[in-house]
C-alpha cells in the first residue's frame, strides 16, 4: 500500500505549517481537530496521512487515556472525500488515496487506546467511515450522517461496507448504503451507529470528554484487552472467540494493575491504575 507523499504535502510539511489536522491536549486526553472548516473538513490526502500519522505515533504514548476526534467548526465533522482534490485525480491516484485510507484508518482502528469520534456537524462518506474506525461515536443534536458515496456513483471505500455491518448488521447497513440515506442524530443513536447524542446546549466536544471522564481513572490494560477482545468477535467462530477472549484475559491477569485493584477493594480505597 502505497505511503508516497504528494509534493504539496512535502512542501507544507518543510515549511512547518498545518496539514489540516490540529492536536492539543487536555490532561490525558487528546483531541485532534480537523480543520478545514472553508471545505467541511474533507478528508484531502494531507489529512488521512496524518491521521495515520498520529494514530502510529500515540500508540507509544503511555499517558494518553483516550483520543477524541472532532471537526473545526459547526456545519461538519467531516463531509467526506475532498472531492475537489479528487477532481484533479487519475485513476491510479484514486486507487492510491483508498490505499492511505486503508492504511490510515486501521492504524486508527487498531490503537489501544479508546478513541471517540465527536461528531459536531454532519458526518457524510469517508466522515462517516472515519468516525466508524473509532471505537465510540458522539453526535450534536443538529447532525445528519450517512454512507452518501452511491449518490457520487461510487461506493463506500474508507471501510464502511464493512465497519458498518460489524456495527449495526448487514440489513440496516444495505439499506443505508444502497439508498445513500442521511440519518439525524438520534435515529443513528436509536440504530447503534451513535453511543451518545449530546444534550440540549452541549456540544459534541463537551459530551466525548463527558463520556471519555470515567477513563481517566480506568486499567489502560483492562481497557485495551477488552477492545481487543470485542473487536475480534464478529470475526471468529464461538469457541475461537473464546481462546482469543481467554488470551486477552492473560494480559490482566499478570498486571500490577489487577493485583492493585484486589488491595484497593479491600481496603475500602479506590484504586490508582499505572498501565503496569
Ligand atoms: N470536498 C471538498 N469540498 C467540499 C466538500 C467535499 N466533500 N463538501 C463541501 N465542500 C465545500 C463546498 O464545495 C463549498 O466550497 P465553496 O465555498 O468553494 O463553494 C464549501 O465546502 C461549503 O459547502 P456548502 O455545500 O456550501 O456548505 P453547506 O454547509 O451548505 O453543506 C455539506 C455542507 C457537507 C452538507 C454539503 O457540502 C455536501 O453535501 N457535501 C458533499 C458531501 C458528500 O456527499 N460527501 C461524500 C464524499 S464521498
Amino acid at each position: 500500500m502505497s505511503e508516497r507523499m504528494t509534493t504539496t504535502e512535502r512542501e507544507i510539511e518543510a515549511a512547518g505549517g498545518s496539514v489540516g489536522v490540529k492536536v492539543e491536549r487536555r490532561g490525558a486526553v487528546a483531541i485532534w481537530t480537523i480543520d478545514r472548516a472553508d471545505r467541511r473538513n474533507a478528508l484531502s490526502r494531507a489529512v488521512v496521512r496524518e491521521l495515520g500519522r498520529l494514530s502510529r505515533a500515540a500508540r507509544a504514548d503511555r499517558t494518553l487515556r483516550a483520543i477524541v476526534i472532532t471537526g473545526a467548526g459547526e456545519q461538519a465533522f467531516c463531509a467526506g472525500a475532498d472531492l475537489k482534490e479528487r477532481q484533479g485525480m487519475n485513476e491510479e491516484e484514486v486507487r492510491d488515496f483508498l490505499s492511505l485510507y486503508r492504511v490510515s484508518f486501521r492504524d486508527l482502528d487498531e490503537l489501544p487506546i479508546p478513541t471517540i469520534a465527536a461528531l459536531n456537524g454532519v458526518a457524510f462518506g469517508g466522515g462517516l467511515e472515519l468516525a466508524l474506525a473509532c471505537d465510540f461515536r458522539v453526535a450534536a443534536r443538529h447532525v445528519e450522517l450517512g454512507l452518501t458515496e452511491t449518490s457520487l456513483g461510487i461506493i463506500p471505500g474508507a471501510g464502511g461496507t464493512q465497519r458498518l455491518v460489524r456495527a449495526i448488521g448487514a440489513a440496516k447497513a444495505k439499506e443505508l448504503i444502497v439508498f445513500a440515506r442521511r440519518l439525524p442524530a438520534l435515529e443513528a443513536e436509536r440504530l447503534g451507529i451513535v453511543n451518545r447524542v449530546a444534550k440540549e446546549g452541549q456540544s459534541a466536544l463537551e459530551a466525548a470528554l463527558e463520556l471519555a471522564d470515567p477513563l481517566l481513572g480506568a486499567a489502560p490494560i483492562a481497557i485495551a484487552a477488552a477492545m481487543e477482545a470485542v473487536d475480534r468477535a464478529s470475526d471468529l467462530a464461538l469457541e475461537d472467540g473464546l481462546s482469543f477472549e481467554r488470551a486477552c484475559y492473560e494480559r490482566t491477569l499478570v498486571s500490577q494493575d489487577r493485583l492493585e485493584a484486589l488491595a484497593a477493594f479491600a481496603a475500602k480505597r479506590k484504586p490508582v491504575f499505572r498501565g503496569e
